[in-house]
């Protein structure tokens, strides 16, 4: 059996937008933000939303305060007065695409025109272009038999729209009736182009790659998903419509060779990434059941946060080597448990928010050995605390703040009368702060202590190899988080993406690493650092040129994709021991 997802699978331009506006809104704003009716025809969005402080509500009546959304469906033009009556602040979401046909209705209505829209009554795009019709004759018919039921007189000056979701071959058909009938009918053809491309890719699918299955990603209340399933059932395909890929437990799809999969506009990356990554392990487990097993086992590395330990400290390694200092293996030990407790600990404490941008593997994992893995947590930091206390006063005092202040991190700290004043309850609270904590931990652990014990480094050097840790560790941070924002995986204010957007980060992004890659190289010539600057530098360089350029940048799950980033890590450790062997 194999699996083929079609190219358009996911989230519309429009429903992105929509999404991006409010996220960006509640990055900025705290609570007060509601939606008339659900943003997105998609439960898991909708849950996502009220975790971000977002509610949503079909009662005009409840929204009362804050700021009022309109989603990308439209809403007819007395909501929108009787929102902004009530003085609220109203974002309208409304997609484009759908906002051209509201403008094509009250313009053709106000020349006179009998307005016919081709959709579902009680579908909320239609309520707003009805209303946009105002007082002018707006009828609204699924079929030639609803339409001849009007029994308009055959002269009437007719304009003919269809919902942006319409199904194309209805409406043909629709279209070829009522011409028929009515000599001066104008015809718009208003169903989006999202939504056609994703129902000729189905039919590509079946047609032409010949699938003998079909399986919809997408909202059981979403009409777009729904028609997408309707095609394939149509076809007398048996066609599988699922919302997440926990439904996939117990479907066999054995008996099928080659099996399409598509999603519908309202669906998330998030969850067609994981749906496609449990189908690509049901293939996996009947075509490579040792291969499938090993990768298990090294996710299972990856999810306890060992690698990203490993990873840490082998990268206080080349810090060590960029200082001139000599390394100790407690010291690794130090930085290695430190990391990967906060990391671990870290899941425990942050919110709920987590399970949606985090990878279902990886949740399962934590919530089957809960116990183990708190005591994993706390067990490295009390051994990363002990090592310090054991390496000295400094590294001791160092780990033991960095650990406290790495735990209360996702913790409400502040008294709750104090949140006037300081404007937030948990460090988790400041905006960007997620990335800067951890980049700023992370380097004075690896640096410091170190040079403490050591003694024997300058300052200067160490100052450039903690700026280099800093900087390195900044980046992962702000790429994974850039990441999950790409694949719709909701990040949180904490996070630099959210606050400053997908656009100005990836710029943020792309200018730190070349300004790493010029000061390394200029740090090595000048002498301020050893020659391993270089390789760093062109080694940071060659990683950047392949991510720009990789189509596949963004598009890893979640586990490989950490484990991908932390294997780098533990690989320019190596280099760094090579290069001081060699030299
Ligand atoms: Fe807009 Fe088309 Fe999506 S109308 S909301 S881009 S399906």
């Amino acid at each position: 059996m194999k699996f083929i997802l079609a190219e358009s699978a996911g989230f519309c331009f429009g429903v992105r937008r929509a999404l991006d506006l409010v996220l960006a809104e509640s990055a900025s704003k705290k609570g007060g933000i509601a939606t008339y009716g659900p943003l997105v025809h998609n439960p898991q969005v909708i849950e996502l939303l009220k975790l971000r402080e977002v509610s949503c509500t079909e009662d005009l009546d409840q929204i009362r305060e804050g700021m009022a959304v309109i989603r990308t469906h439209g809403a007819p033009p007395e909501v929108l007065d009787t929102l902004r009556g009530r003085g609220l602040e109203v974002l309208d979401a409304t997609c484009p695409k759908v906002r051209a046909v509201q403008n094509v209705v009250s313009t053709h209505a106000a020349k006179g025109r009998h307005i016919v829209v081709f959709g579902e009554k009680d579908h909320p795009e239609i309520a707003g272009l009805v209303g946009a019709a105002g007082a002018h004759p707006c009828a609204v018919v699924l079929s030639a038999a609803e339409f001849d039921a009007l029994q308009l007189p055959a002269e009437t000056a007719i304009t003919l729209v269809a919902q942006t979701t319409a199904n194309r071959q209805q409406f043909n058909e629709f279209t070829k009736h009522a011409k028929e009938r009515y000599p001066n009918l104008d015809v718009r053809q208003t169903i989006c182009a999202a939504t056609e491309k994703r129902q000729e890719e189905v039919l590509e699918l079946i047609n032409e790659r010949k699938v003998q299955g079909l399986i919809v990603i997408g909202g059981h209340n979403s009409g777009n998903t729904r028609r997408l399933a309707g095609i394939g059932e149509s076809h007398g395909l048996p066609t599988w419509h699922l919302e997440t890929a926990e439904e996939l437990a117990g479907l066999d799809f054995k008996p099928y060779g080659l099996i399409g999969v598509t999603a519908g506009a309202s669906t998330p990356s998030w969850i067609i990434d994981r749906v496609m990554t449990r189908l690509r392990e049901m293939e996996e487990e009947t075509t490579n059941p040792l291969r499938a097993r090993f990768k298990r086992f090294v996710e299972a590395l990856t999810s306890m946060h060992i690698t990203t330990g490993l990873a840490a400290g082998f990268l206080a390694y080349v810090g060590a080597v960029l200082m001139g200092v000599g390394f100790r293996l407690d010291f690794f030990l130090l930085v290695s448990c430190y990391v990967l407790s906060m990391h671990v600990l870290n899941r425990f404490t942050e919110s709920g928010v987590d399970k949606f941008r985090d990878d279902p593997k990886r949740l399962v994992f934590y919530r089957r050995y809960r116990f183990g893995l708190w005591a994993l947590g706390i067990g490295a930091g009390v051994a990363s605390v002990i090592d310090g206390y054991f390496l000295g006063v400094i590294p001791f005092i160092f780990v033991l703040v960095a650990s406290i202040i790495g735990v209360l991190y996702s913790v409400r700290v502040v008294p709750k009368g104090w949140m006037g004043l300081l404007g937030f309850r948990r460090l988790k609270d400041i905006a960007a702060s997620k990335n800067f904590f951890v980049a700023s931990a992370w380097a004075l652990v690896s640096i410091f202590p170190l040079f403490f014990v050591d003694q024997t480094g300058s300052a200067p050097r160490v100052i450039l190899a903690f700026v280099f840790l800093f900087l390195v560790t900044g980046i992962r941070s702000v790429w994974l988080d850039l990441s999950d924002m790409s694949s719709d995986r909701l990040v949180g204010r904490e996070t630099v993406p959210l606050v400053l957007g997908p656009e100005r980060t990836r710029r943020l992004v792309q200018r730190l690493i070349v300004g790493l890659v010029v000061g390394l190289y200029l740090t090595a010539v000048l002498e301020w650092l050893p020659s391993l600057a270089y390789v760093l530098a062109t080694w940071i360089l060659l990683e950047f040129l392949y991510l720009e350029f990789s189509k596949r940048r963004f598009s890893l799950p979640t586990l490989t994709r950490d484990m991908l980033v932390d294997l780098h890590f533990i690989a320019a450790g190596v280099v760094a021991w090579l290069w001081r062997a060699v030299g």
